[in-house]
């Protein structure tokens, strides 16, 4: 793996992913935990943000201190599954705008399928974090990234919950100036597609729709 791979370990972050597993976590679960972990994977890929100075009067006296310097930053979720994390990065980054784009996995060939895009006007100039909570074979990640690179998007980030090593090393050798941030990285892909051990369908278990 290289530099840009960045495997997130923080103990609050496995501690929620280790439930987001088990089978009996409900769906309210669930849903509050994938929104919890966008928030806390968040905290770790906005480390580089710059920072510029500003001047601050407080009650007591003037002094500088440090703000953002005005990056622009757009959420593009993949859906169904990556709706899931919006409102954990969100929470962090409240003026951020968001783009969607729908691609589901057929199947029969695991490729994935485009059936729905809206982005920001100003895309381009965005620095873009991509979310989904699953990379498996990382056909949709890649189909999403192409896509944002066709839109001019030159700084792009993606944040998965539970990645499989097939799809870590598709991205890295497709997009190898994207930047991943990953909770936990599992054994392998099933015959069908699936994260073993993951957590299952992550669609299905954030809407309650299995
Ligand atoms: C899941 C997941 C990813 C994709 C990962 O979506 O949310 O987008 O599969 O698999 P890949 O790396 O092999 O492409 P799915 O196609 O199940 O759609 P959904 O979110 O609408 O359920
Ligand atoms: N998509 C999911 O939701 N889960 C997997 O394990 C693989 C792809």
């Amino acid at each position: 793996m290289n530099e840009n791979v960045h495997i997130l370990t923080h103990p609050l972050l496995q501690h929620k992913v280790t439930i987001l597993r088990n089978e009996t976590t409900s769906t309210k679960d669930f849903r509050e935990l994938v929104g919890e972990i966008a928030m806390l994977m968040t905290y770790e890929a906005t480390r580089d943000l710059p920072l510029e100075d500003v001047s601050v009067k407080t009650p007591i006296a003037t002094d500088t201190f440090k703000t953002l310097s005005g990056k622009k930053i757009a959420i593009v979720p993949i859906l169904r599954a990556g709706l899931g994390m919006v409102d954990g990065v969100l929470a962090m980054i409240p003026s951020a705008r968001v783009g969607h784009i729908g691609l589901y996995r057929d199947p029969k060939t695991l490729e994935p399928v485009k059936y729905y895009c809206k982005m920001p006007a100003d895309i381009a100039e965005r620095e873009i974090l991509i979310v989904d909570p699953m990379l498996a074979t990382g056909g949709s990640s890649c189909a999403a990234i192409d896509f944002m690179k066709e839109y001019g998007c030159k700084h792009i980030k993606m944040m998965n919950i539970i990645a499989a090593p097939e799809g870590i090393a598709r991205v890295q050798k497709e997009h190898p100036d994207v930047e991943l941030y990953i909770a936990d990285v599992d054994k392998k892909l099933n015959e069908h597609g699936y994260i073993v051990p993951g957590l299952g369908d992550a669609g299905d278990r954030i809407f309650g729709t299995k």
